[in-house]
């Protein structure tokens, strides 16, 4: 099983900002490269082509967000099209921030996945209950509701090209990460949903994030069903993802 490490920059760094990061990974995946790890980066849309530019084919990138048509009257939007020409082979769709701030409703999520995979983009689809449904024990009916509507329509063919984040909302920029018993078991419960909705779930990386750093991140990649680590504020300095891509 591959192990994928990806940055989420979030709304963070202008062009130039984004560009010494990319840089400075870039360079350091070169002089020391990884083995058994594939490199992920997701900038702003401002700054997809210019990390993509200086990846030298060492890391990969990818869009936070489209929008999924082809292209027309969508103001504001991105399509795949648009993500290709500025070199960016995956999606993250879902994330708890387009679900929460900007009530991305789960059939939305369903056809960007179905847009996205259609249009030679990977995806990574991120699903995670918040504090209020974990306390009234719904973890598993919430991952079975994301996973089983996000996936829905995909054939065995699109398991190479998808990965799921395990991102429980409590755990996300709170500084607190989910601990090992709580990543273990909802790790398990996508296992087995991915296991009942493709014959080749056993296949698809399951990534955890949540406070992700330096400090925790060589214990969560130990943990079962943890093919690696989706990371938002320790991805902002080369120096922190670059210790979490060797941890
Ligand atoms: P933090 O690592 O800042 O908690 O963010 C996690 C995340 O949302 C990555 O997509």
């Amino acid at each position: 099983m591959r192990t994928i490490i990806a940055a989420n920059w979030k709304m963070n760094k202008t062009h130039a900002q984004a560009e010494a990061v990319a840089a400075e990974v870039a360079a350091s995946l070169k002089e020391q490269p990884v083995q058994d790890r594939e490199v992920l980066i997701f900038p702003p849309a401002t700054s997809l082509d210019c990390v993509s530019q200086a990846s030298q084919g060492l890391y990969e990138t990818g869009i936070q967000n489209f929008y999924p048509a082809e292209d027309g009257a969508y103001t504001g939007e991105i399509s795949p099209a648009m993500v290709h020409d500025a070199g960016g082979t995956w999606a993250l769709v879902g994330h708890s921030e387009r679900r929460h701030i900007f009530m991305e409703p789960d059939a939305l999520i369903a056809e960007k996945v179905n847009f996205a995979l259609a249009h030679d983009l990977k995806v990574m689809l991120c699903v995670g209950e918040t504090l209020e449904e974990r306390e009234a024990d719904q973890l598993r009916t919430v991952l079975l509701r994301q996973i089983t509507s996000g996936v829905s329509g995909q054939t065995a063919a699109s398991v190479d090209n998808i990965a799921v984040a395990y991102e429980p909302v409590w755990a996300i920029g709170t500084g607190k990460s989910a601990g090992s018993r709580e990543i273990l078991e909802a790790h398990e419960i996508i296992r087995d949903i991915l296991r009942a909705v493709f014959s080749d779930g056993e296949s698809v990386p399951i990534l955890y994030g949540g406070s992700v750093k330096p400090g925790n991140a060589h214990e969560i990649l130990g943990l079962d069903n943890v093919n690696g680590l989706l990371v938002g504020g320790a991805s902002l300095e080369a120096k922190s993802f670059l210790e979490i891509v060797r941890a």
